[in-house]
């Protein structure tokens, strides 16, 4: 069966079990292989890595650290040649540099080095032999290229690109930002560009509490502290860079927390930062093509009472103008989502018991904030509310959702599913209370929420929706599988990252685990008799949480980015507590996962 049948591929593979292994964990009848660990040299003039002698030189050019978003896009016809596109969210510096204390103690060319390792990378990858199994092209580098913080110029688009929130001493036009932070998930674009979310910037910054008084509130709300100079746990950027004093340059984190394009095909293209699409704590973005021609992302921001979005291009997609769809995020409408239970309030106990007609499920509006250059939120213009959509959201009444995070449609049925990873504080103390889209008190296991556009028209502003999965082990009551017979699937806890096949299965993998045991990826039919059969596929070792995941076209490969291996309270390169993938001290890796005998995945 395939996608014309309008059937999923079976699930055929045995589900491994929960685990605290210190390695990666696949089916039986399955092979996996590290494609790339960080450290790895991908550019002209790399030196090898060494753990000892590390500088921001090198760094610029190796792989960098905490991969997560993948993508996989093929290069050239004969399907031997791929492009792989990763981000890399963030930095672990106790288990990077051998002897670390704490980060006021680093020194200007380690926090240097940090920088570098964030961003994103590519990389020309190529088949190892007649599997899914693919290993870095040698020889070959044409394509590869680092985006990092320390030096990469990104160019602004869209309402909000050059306005005055967006102007600095650096760049007084307001166009050119320097860098990309924290990326954590993203999308490929049916043009063939790779979509990065900029996620929890506001942990870069110090200097806040000197900030003009005007713009603290705004700041706050985006999770900068306004109150003290150095944050806890600051990363004190402002020793290498200056701009990262917010008493000294407000306006840099305006210049964060936005969509990154990048255009993997063209080493030499400056990607973009696209405004039409709003500003906050963006997990990623994925792109639909609508009946009518317009390209429609859908996009969480992950933080904990946060809002799900998605923006309507204004021009139509033009099959085969590459040049054309590459500006069809630069211009459009910025929705968020208000979401409504069709059960009585009072009977989402908090509890995660179903209601009496027997699911969570109800109907949706999408509001307006921005079309174009005007805005439809009361006190806000365009730029403001772009540059500080969690504000608008918060002034026409958004659903405050458990920490939205990738959200992606199906290509088969074109039904979105988002997935709300966790919220420890739902209904605790002052906290907003349960609702019948987030039904449990201090939801520690998440739930992935699907939505059905109104007669299948993704600009339209009216939804449907229901829980096809509220996850945590199915032995308790308070979990739901579609329905299917809960003795029969695996446990799960905190869905972050969601991905199909081309037959339509759906994807899940973890962060956080809450059950106790390792991270790892599921999949699961999502319509028909199996909707809810969920069987765990991989699993990756402790401390790490799963990235991508990426199946390939052909669907003979799963790529997993295998993120902050090792990440437990207490450990550092010397006194690891994950050895995993080279026995010596944990790296973050990305993995790719594929059968033996050459046959599809999963099935
Ligand atoms: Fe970086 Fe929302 O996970
Ligand atoms: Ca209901
Ligand atoms: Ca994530
Ligand atoms: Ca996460």
């Amino acid at each position: 069966a395939g996608a014309a049948s309008g059937r999923a591929a079976a699930l055929g593979f045995k589900p491994i079990p929960p685990n605290e292994l210190d390695t990666v964990i696949v089916p039986n009848g399955y092979d996996h292989a590290v494609v790339i660990r960080w450290g790895d040299p991908i550019l002209p003039g790399a030196p090898a890595f060494d753990v000892h002698r590390q500088s921001a030189e090198a760094q610029l050019r190796q792989f960098g650290f905490n991969n997560d978003f993948l993508a996989v896009l093929p290069l050239g016809h004969d399907g031997r040649r791929a492009l792989l596109v990763s981000n890399h969210e963030y930095t672990n510096e106790e288990l990077m540099f051998p002897g670390f204390t704490t980060l006021e103690a680093m020194t200007v060319e380690q926090v240097r080095v940090a920088m570098a390792a964030h961003g994103m990378s590519v990389v020309e990858l190529e088949r190892a032999g007649h599997t899914g199994q693919w290993r870095p092209a040698r020889g070959r580098h044409a394509y590869n290229r680092r985006f990092t913080m320390l030096e990469t110029p990104f160019r602004f688009t869209g309402p909000a690109a050059g306005s005055a929130l967006l102007r600095t001493a650096a760049d007084p036009a307001g166009t050119t930002p320097i860098g990309t932070l924290n990326n954590c998930s993203g999308g490929v674009t049916p043009w063939g560009t790779v979509l990065s979310g900029e996620e929890n910037f506001n942990q870069y910054f110090v200097g806040g509490d000197q900030a003009p008084a005007e713009l603290k509130p705004s700041l706050a709300r985006y999770g900068i502290t306004t109150t003290a100079r150095y944050p806890g746990g600051s990363r004190r950027w402002e020793r290498a860079q200056e701009r990262f004093d917010l008493a000294k340059h407000p306006n840099e984190a305006h210049r964060f927390g936005w969509i990154v394009e990048v255009d993997p095909y063209e080493p030499g293209s400056r990607p973009r930062k696209h405004t039409a699409m709003g500003r906050f704590k963006h997990e990623g973005a994925n792109v639909i093509v609508a009946k009518s021609g317009h390209v429609v992302a859908y996009m969480g921001d992950d933080e904990r009472f946060d809002y799900l979005y998605k923006f309507v291009s204004k021009k139509r997609y033009r099959p085969g103008d590459r040049r054309h769809n590459l500006t069809l995020l630069e211009s459009g409408t910025l929705y968020v989502a208000k979401v409504t239970g069709d059960s009585p309030a009072a009977e989402i106990d908090g509890t995660g018991k179903l209601p009496s007609d027997g699911a969570f499920d109800g109907t949706g509006r999408w509001i307006k904030l921005v079309s174009g250059d005007r805005s439809y939120v009361p006190g806000m213009s365009a730029v403001d509310a772009l540059t500080y959509a969690r504000l608008a959201g918060d002034a026409v009444g958004a659903t405050k959702l458990d920490r939205p995070e990738d959200v992606q449609p199906s290509p088969v049925t074109g039904k979105i599913y988002a997935a709300l990873t966790n919220n420890s504080n739902r209904a605790v103390g002052t906290n907003p209370g349960v609702d019948e889209a987030n039904p449990r008190r201090a939801n520690r296991h998440g739930q992935i929420l699907e939505i059905t556009e109104d007669g299948g028209d993704h600009t339209g502003e009216s939804f449907t929706w229901s829980l096809p999965i509220v996850c945590g082990d199915p032995a308790d009551s308070s979990t739901y599988f579609g329905g299917y017979d809960k003795s029969a699937v695996s446990p799960i806890s905190c869905p972050d990252n969601v991905a199909f096949d081309r037959t339509g299965n759906l994807w899940i993998a973890t962060d956080g685990n809450a059950l106790g045991s390792n991270d790892g990826l599921f999949a699961t039919a999502i319509e028909g008799p199996e909707r809810g059969h969920l069987k765990q596929f991989l699993t990756v070792p402790p401390g790490a949480e799963t990235c991508g995941p990426f199946i390939t076209g052909d669907e003979r490969s799963v790529f997993v980015a295998v993120q902050h291996p090792g990440e437990i309270t207490g450990a550092t390169v010397e006194n690891p507590a994950s050895t995993w993938p080279d026995g010596d001290f944990a790296k973050p890796a990305v993995v790719v996962t594929w059968r033996p005998d050459g046959g599809v995945i999963g099935t």
